[in-house]
């Protein structure tokens, strides 16, 4: 019997672009494999996406195209939350709060800030610089219990843990300390073109990203492109960034393992395992295609979906606000 308490897991994803290949399976499909294990909140962290400059009618269907994409994948609105960030004016309130409990020393060693301030000098913002404290208010309103983050967000998730930590020390029983979780099957997918970089919307080389919306024969166009070795061996391996993210990417969608890989294609060329790989994906991303234009077609729906949790957010965020508010002196 299902009496126990489920933990709660949270997490948040940029709608920055279009989802991509990597997206899925490196974050989007671990979330919808949780929602029975945990209580899940997830969300759209729209308000980090203007750290960097938006174009408004891009950014409107950005965030409309990830609401439907991600429902698309499985995210079901009966059992999880799914909302937007910016629809939730909590977020911000509590980001200011914590950057007052957030030091400036702190902030300055996180590497995505030193990265992106380095890619985008002439606009070094103070929204960037605090964006790990807004994570912070994500995570800590909603006393989240475990957070699935990439590698690439350990560091602000630590920082999250440390202001939560500093926060209880000064007023006691506030905030849950979160943790990290890590799946036992998530995909790190790294770009087509340069392997040695995870897979990004934001790579220069069009061929090295997969959008989870991209026509069958474009998927099989960059998967035939994608830049391998010369050994000309399936194999795992070290000095085979190429081949083992086609590796990786092939056993994500099949469920095979690399050895069951490396013995199917004993013996065969790139050209077939290529064609294999790509074939794979299209398959996979068919039904969430056709779910994702089923979704798009109907704007009330979606609508109905998100601020319906936009509104629940809202109260269960409401109440760690008003406990943090009121520990800290505010009448
Ligand atoms: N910063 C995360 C990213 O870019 C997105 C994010 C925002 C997030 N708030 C969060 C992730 C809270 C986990 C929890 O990937």
């Amino acid at each position: 019997m299902d009496t126990e308490k489920k933990q709660i897991a949270l997490s948040l994803i940029q709608p920055s672009g279009t989802i991509t290949l990597g997206n899925y399976l490196g974050a989007i499909r671990n979330w919808v494999k949780m929602q029975d294990e945990f209580d899940c909140i997830f969300a759209l962290a729209d308000l980090h996406t203007i750290t960097v400059r938006q174009e408004p009618a891009k950014m409107r269907k950005n965030i409309i195209d990830a609401y439907a994409s991600i429902l698309a994948c499985g995210i079901d609105v009966e059992k999880t939350l799914f909302f937007i960030q910016s629809h939730v004016h909590t977020h911000a309130e509590m980001a200011w709060i914590l950057n007052c409990y957030t030091q400036f020393g702190e902030l300055s060693r996180m590497t995505q800030f030193k990265d992106k301030s380095a890619k985008h000098a002439d606009n070094i913002n103070a929204g960037l610089f605090t964006y790990p404290s807004l994570m912070a208010a994500d995570i800590l309103l909603y006393q989240a219990d475990r957070v699935p983050v990439g590698a690439d967000q350990m560091q602000h998730l630590e920082l999250a843990r440390d202001i939560a930590n500093r926060f209880n020390g000064l007023y006691p029983n506030v905030f849950k300390v979160p943790e990290a979780y890590i799946p036992k099957t998530g995909a790190r997918v790294m770009s087509l073109q340069d392997p040695t970089k995870k897979m990004s919307k934001s790579d220069e080389n069009v061929n090295g990203c997969v959008h989870l919306l991209d026509p069958p024969e474009v998927i099989m166009k960059k998967f035939k492109r994608a830049v391998t070795d010369s050994e000309a061996c399936v194999r795992y391996g070290e000095g085979k960034d190429g081949i083992n993210n086609l590796m990786d990417i092939y056993g994500a969608v099949t469920g095979l393992s690399h050895e069951q890989i490396e013995r199917d294609f004993d013996g065969k060329g790139y050209g077939d395992f290529k064609t294999a790989v790509g074939e794979a994906v299209v398959e996979a991303l068919r039904p969430v295609k056709s779910e994702y234009e089923k979704l798009i077609a109907d704007k009330a729906y979606l609508e109905s979906c998100y601020r319906k949790a936009d509104e629940i957010a809202l109260k269960i965020s409401s109440r760690t606000l008003a406990k943090a508010k009121k520990k800290i002196g505010f009448i």
